[in-house]
């Protein structure tokens, strides 16, 4: 990840974030991809659920090097992890298909820059929730 990927994903988001319903098509697309992760949200209010998410993805952004940040996504994996809501690490490489599938439908300037941006913005995030499981 490097300075302009970071340009290109806040940028992106933004776009995307535009149009409310970004983050909802993210989770039609990701309960649609299976079983397991309908199951896990069956009880979930996906629209309160789509606003925390906004949140962590800068969150996740900021992963490698801010503290603070750390701290919180300390709290997440713990949250995502064996002992909470057992997401099985697997789940995650889904996770970020169907995101980068939404943003893919909802950013009118989506192309392969975009979307290597989003996955290398994200990857560190991810492999970090990954290895608390
Ligand atoms: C890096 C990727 C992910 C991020 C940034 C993320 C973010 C979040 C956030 C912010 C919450 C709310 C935390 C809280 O309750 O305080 C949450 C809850 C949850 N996440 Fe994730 N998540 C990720 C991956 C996943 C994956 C792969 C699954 C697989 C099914 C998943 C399933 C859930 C479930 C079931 C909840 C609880 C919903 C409820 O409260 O009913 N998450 N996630």
């Amino acid at each position: 990840m490097n300075e302009t990927d970071v340009e290109l994903f806040n940028d992106s988001i933004e776009r995307c974030s535009c149009r409310p319903e970004f983050l909802n098509r993210f989770y039609t697309l990701f309960l649609a991809s299976s079983d397991t992760v309908a199951r896990k949200f069956e009880h979930t209010d996906l629209r309160a659920q789509a606003r925390m998410l906004k949140t962590s993805l800068y969150m996740m952004m900021s992963a490698t090097y801010e503290s603070e940040r750390v701290v919180h996504l300390e709290r997440l994996a713990r949250r995502h992890s064996r002992s909470d809501l057992d997401i099985k690490p697997e789940l995650y490489d889904l996770w970020l298909d169907r995101l980068v599938q939404a943003v893919k439908e909802f950013d009118p300037m989506f192309d392969i820059e975009t979307e290597t941006a989003w996955r290398r913005v994200l990857q560190p995030g991810i492999e970090f929730m990954k290895s608390r499981y």
